[in-house]
């Protein structure tokens, strides 16, 4: 064998690049987009307004904001081509490998031609991914073709609107406005670094989308919110939760929705889920869901010094504003589109191909062995 790796497993701490959208790994502490904390946005501002500002660099006017907002009311219906496409999918396909598609069809029957139709494109996936989602969704699972054309406010209620069928409370619009804030961007995660990747080398947006959420796909990054999901509701009271953790941990298990590669003692976006999770608990009378994952907090942080993250607290929030478990990590796409859109943006307007090397642990140069001879 060749020398030793002297590479970094997982290239943690490494820098990669340079941006001006987040600051997550300045300090592992703060996360601010454009220089905005995102608590602040989390309470003040609406997904539209965040998802404005990362596209370009500030927040908008209320001129600049109706606009956008107009924009994406129009590109809401889905092509009938892409409701077939969607039809096509099967029932038992999971909903992020139906993104994953939905995407990557949306790029091949509205084509991006030239990098000066991205915000175009930007505007066309924001506003289509909430009813690529739930038209598979109705499709298969009431039977219904359901309108993905709405009038809307914002892509919150539009997609309460189109996966309930009905109008949304404010409460709820509200909370998921905020959820999709929290998960709008994040620096250089393994999903945008895979959009950057493929943007590096000048592929079209809907290409290093595409593959950004194939990236985002896996439990250790975008899926920790449904497997948060199975945990907490594999117990049956706080109680049963410290015993369950108890012996999850002695088994080595990793707990869904605990720890980060950057964040060492409390993840910023946990503190504001945490208290939507409270609220909406409270909405509807059950606050069952919401103790156990105190519990599990509580187990986590005593026994491992590991705190939720990000998705931890998504899992009894969503649960209880009566979204089904496969759509959550879908939303965390609806969302960081916004972010992946702005890294593409970014690495394309500063664009090298993105190349690094490896530290090469194989075998030393040998001959070619005839197949006779093996
Ligand atoms: N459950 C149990 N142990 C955990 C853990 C978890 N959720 N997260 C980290 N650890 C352990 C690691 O196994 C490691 O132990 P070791 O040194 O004995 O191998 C130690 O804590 C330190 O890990 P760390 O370096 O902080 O984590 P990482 O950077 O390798 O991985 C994550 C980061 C996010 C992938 C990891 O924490 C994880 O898998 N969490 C669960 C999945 C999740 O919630 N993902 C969403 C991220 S936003």
């Amino acid at each position: 064998m060749v020398q030793k790796s002297t590479s970094t497993a997982g290239l943690r701490g490494q820098v990669a690049g340079e941006t001006a959208l987040c600051t997550v790994g300045v300090t592992g502490s703060g996360l601010t987009y454009c220089g905005y904390d995102v608590s602040d946005l989390a309470a003040n501002a609406t997904f539209e307004e965040v998802a404005y500002l990362l596209q370009f660099g500030q927040l908008p006017s209320q001129d600049e904001l109706d606009r956008f907002h107009q924009a994406l009311k129009a590109q809401r219906a889905l092509p009938q081509a892409l409701c077939e496409i969607l039809e096509r999918i099967p029932k038992s396909a999971h909903p992020m490998d139906v993104m994953r598609t939905g995407c990557s069809a949306l790029g091949v029957l509205q084509q991006e031609n030239d990098f000066s139709e991205q915000d175009d494109h930007i505007i066309n996936m924001l506003a289509k991914f909430p009813a690529i989602m739930t038209y598979w969704y109705h499709f298969h699972f009431n039977g219904k073709k359901i309108e993905t054309g709405s009038n809307a406010d914002s892509i919150a209620e539009h997609f309460l609107e189109l996966l309930t069928q009905s109008s949304p409370s404010e409460l709820h619009v509200q909370a998921l406005q905020a959820s999709l804030i929290l998960y709008a961007e994040h620096e250089f995660n393994a999903s945008t670094f895979a959009a950057r990747v493929a943007a590096s080398t000048l592929t079209d947006i809907y290409s290093a989308v595409t593959a950004a959420i194939g990236t985002l796909r896996g439990p250790l990054h975008g899926g920790a919110n449904e497997a948060a999901m199975a945990l907490i509701s594999s117990f049956n009271d706080p109680a049963d939760a410290e015993q369950g953790l108890m012996a999850m941990l002695s088994a080595k298990d990793k707990i869904m929705g605990f720890g980060h590669a950057v964040y060492r003692t409390s993840d910023p976006r946990s503190i504001v889920i945490k208290e939507w999770a409270k609220r909406i608990g409270e909405e509807v009378g059950n606050m069952n869901l919401y103790n156990i994952s105190e519990q599990c907090e509580k187990v986590m942080w005593r026994e491992k010094e590991l705190f939720p993250n990000a998705d931890f607290y998504h899992a009894s929030t969503y649960h209880h504003m009566g979204i089904p478990t496969d759509l959550f990590t879908p939303i965390f796409v609806m969302s960081r589109v916004s972010g992946w859109a702005a890294h593409i943006k970014e690495q394309r307007a500063n664009n090298r191909i993105i190349r690094p090397s490896a530290d090469y642990i194989g075998e030393e140069p040998r001959v070619y062995t005839p197949i006779t001879d093996r």
